[in-house]
């Protein structure tokens, strides 16, 4: 696996919950799935704007 996005890991990609790329990241590479990270990080929780990146994220991070 590439960690070549990394200096990414600090953007915010939730605002409402204030959940990091890396800390999605970390999730994943935990074994959890889209459900199962929403519910650790509280991202998908508020709003919802962030679906749509949360969702590329995680299919950028499957396609690595
Ligand atoms: S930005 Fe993620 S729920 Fe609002």
């Amino acid at each position: 696996m590439s960690d070549g996005d990394n200096a990414d890991d600090s953007e915010i990609i939730c605002m409402c919950s204030g959940t990091t790329r890396g800390k999605i990241r970390k999730l994943f590479n935990d074994g959890m799935d889209l459900e199962a990270i929403s519910n650790w990080s509280g991202a998908l929780s508020g709003c919802g704007g962030c679906e749509w990146d949360v969702a590329t994220f995680l299919a950028e991070l499957s396609a690595q």
